[in-house]
């Protein structure tokens, strides 16, 4: 190697007296007047050099003259150190140096480099490449890197073959809105970057790949979020010959591989619960179950129980649904943060008109914020259904099912953080399984595919495609782990004539199908064998797996908010001529 011997994470005790070189960036330099010490950072670690006034004066002298982020290679004599530093695997040596090479002088950074850092996170966005060279950031962008291969090698083992799909494509209806690329040597044409190779992994099964595999790159335009990024990465899969379980297996496989791998988590088998009982019981079809908290419908619930109606309280009386929670040896909560609840819940991000709370004191001392319609025994009865004793506070949202069922969710959550109850360290899977098939879109009056129009009706809710649609369940399930998804899927439809009847059902017209879709339906027409599949997040399972809640962490290069990239400033305007060499003209 020309620059150096050794890494700056590699040198021990047991190296002492060894001739090395080293290169790498100044972290770090204290100049103790005949004494200086240097940093030394690279990718590995950090090496503590050391220059003595009476080893070489000279030499001391151009080390006190290193700026922070000067490249520089050293060579020098691995010595013990006087003082040892525990927190650094390198802590107990020092090279002392007797030649020193400036590769390159470095301006001052725009924030410090360092574990905790002074820069905001557009600064540090628009500098990735200086952020990437703190410890926490690397690490992650390692955690990447590990899990990549840990992945590829569980699928390929399982024969699963990695098959690049283009990224130049027709757009894929997942939902979101496409990136399209002007096509020059088509003019008024334009390709549009995948949402999810759906498609083309369905085209491998027909040309009887088996099992593929690939992580890859989607493209949404959709609004951001913490775990949603306009570019991002999937591990997607599609297998022949197989049903629901069997994708359920392998995948619950892999990731209980992954987990106790990487965290020594054991997950046992990942219960299965029915898109219908997530919102019942959680609200969300994507429920935490890091803790329990499940809903306790007052009103409005399965089991036709009304707790509430005819005491007068026209809220409830009115209300079709009302929910509680009982939140365990709450009651020591002030009026004053129930206050607080309130006015959260109230938020428009949440919408709920209000919030009504019930302490629970000892057997008749029950103190609730509707104390005026509801005596000691109504109350009683209340903390009965809902389980709860002395101690514990009731909280209370009511409404339309819907609306009440999505902002218990939201408090269902708020209330999980603030009890302690979301720990990052444990891991709690499940399946959703059963998904409605299509969603009704009131805005353009006409049914949307929940998943993508490929996705199986179940086989026992087949004839209702013809009596009621919104009662269609589809083969469908995510995988939810700690309230995130993880990953969704579907066993897809094989027959011709099944996929145009949903299409049909999707409102589309036999020509509209064929111009979109024709591709997909004539390769039905050649042997298609019974297929289904998934994809799983990348980028969300990293965060999971790295205890972050935002997927921009482990992405190296990642979008802001306003889906730009604030370092290279894209997206940017062109040329009128490369406009005019695409046959478009801007307004
Ligand atoms: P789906 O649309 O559910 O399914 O996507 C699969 C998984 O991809 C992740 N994901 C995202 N991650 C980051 N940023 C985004 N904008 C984003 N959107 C989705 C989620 C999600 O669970 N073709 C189907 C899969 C199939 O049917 O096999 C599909 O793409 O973790």
């Amino acid at each position: 190697m020309a620059y150096r011997t050794h890494h700056c994470g590699e040198l021990r005790i047991a190296d002492q007296g060894k001739e090395v070189e080293l290169s790498g960036w100044v972290a770090k330099n204290r100049d103790f007047g005949g004494l200086t010490f240097i940093d030394l950072r690279d990718r590995y670690g950090i090496t503590q050099l050391s220059f003595n006034d009476t080893v070489n004066p000279e030499l001391l002298n151009s080390a006190r003259g290193l700026g922070r982020e000067f490249v520089i290679q050293v060579k020098g004599i691995v010595k013990e150190r006087e003082s040892k530093n525990k927190n650094i695997p390198t802590g107990e040596i020092e090279l002392e140096v007797t030649e020193l090479h400036v590769l390159n002088a470095a301006a001052t950074p725009p924030f410090t480099i360092d574990n905790d850092t002074d820069g905001g996170e557009e600064l540090r966005m628009q500098y990735r490449y200086l952020d990437i060279r703190r410890e926490p950031v690397k690490n992650k962008l390692i955690l990447r890197h590990q899990l990549a291969q840990k992945i590829r090698n569980y699928l390929s083992d399982a024969e699963f073959i990695e098959v690049e799909t283009p990224v130049l494509i027709k757009s894929t209806p997942e939902g979101a809105r496409d990136f399209v690329v002007p096509s020059r040597m088509n003019q008024g044409q334009f390709y549009a970057l995948p949402q999810s190779p759906q498609t083309f992994k369905q085209l491998l099964m027909v040309a009887g790949m088996d099992k593929y595999f690939q992580i890859v790159k989607c493209f949404r335009d959709e609004d951001l979020r913490a775990d949603r990024q306009p570019e991002f990465t999937q591990i997607d899969c599609e297998m022949s010959f197989v049903e629901r379980d069997d994708v359920l297996n392998v995948f619950e496989g892999m990731v209980k591989a992954i987990l106790k791998d990487v965290k020594g988590a054991d997950l046992g088998q990942f219960p299965r619960i029915t898109y219908a009982d997530a919102m019942y019981h959680y609200g969300n079809d994507k429920p935490d179950t890091r803790f329990e908290m499940q809903f306790n419908y007052l009103k409005g619930g399965r089991n036709g129980d009304d707790l509430v109606s005819g005491q007068g309280f026209g809220i409830f009386d009115s209300a079709p649904a009302v929910i509680a929670l009982n939140i365990k040896r709450g009651a020591t909560r002030t009026r004053k943060e129930i206050d607080k609840l309130t006015d959260w819940v109230k938020r428009p991000q949440v919408g709920a008109k209000g919030l009504i709370y019930c302490r629970l004191g000892a057997e008749g001392a029950h103190k609730s914020s509707v104390d005026k319609f509801y005596g000691q025994d109504k109350l009683n009865e209340w903390a009965k259904f809902c389980d709860a004793e002395e101690g514990d506070l009731i909280v209370v949202i009511s409404g339309d099912l819907i609306p009440a069922q999505t902002q218990m969710s939201a408090l269902r959550l708020k209330l999980g953080e603030e009890e302690g109850l979301r720990d990052p360290s444990i891991f709690k899977p499940l399946w959703v399984v059963d998904f409605p098939l299509l969603e009704w879109d009131e805005e353009h009056k006409r049914y949307h595919a929940m998943h993508h129009p490929f996705t199986s009706p179940l086989a026992e809710d087949m004839e209702l495609l013809k009596s009621d649609l919104s009662k269609v369940r589809a083969n469908a399930y995510d995988m939810v782990i700690n309230g995130v998804e993880l990953g969704g899927g579907s066993i897809r439809i094989h027959d011709k004539a099944l996929q145009s009847s949903m299409f049909d059902a999707l409102g589309f017209t036999s020509a509209e199908a064929e111009a979109q879709f024709g591709f997909l339906m004539n390769a039905f027409k050649y042997g298609a064998p019974p297929h289904g599949g998934i994809a799983f997040g990348f980028d969300r399972m990293c965060a999971l797996i790295g205890g972050t809640d935002s997927i921009r962490d482990y992405i190296a290069f990642p979008k802001n908010n306003m889906g730009r990239d604030v370092m290279i400033d894209a997206p940017s305007k062109v040329d009128v001529d490369q406009l005019n060499e695409l046959g478009l003209k801007l307004k």
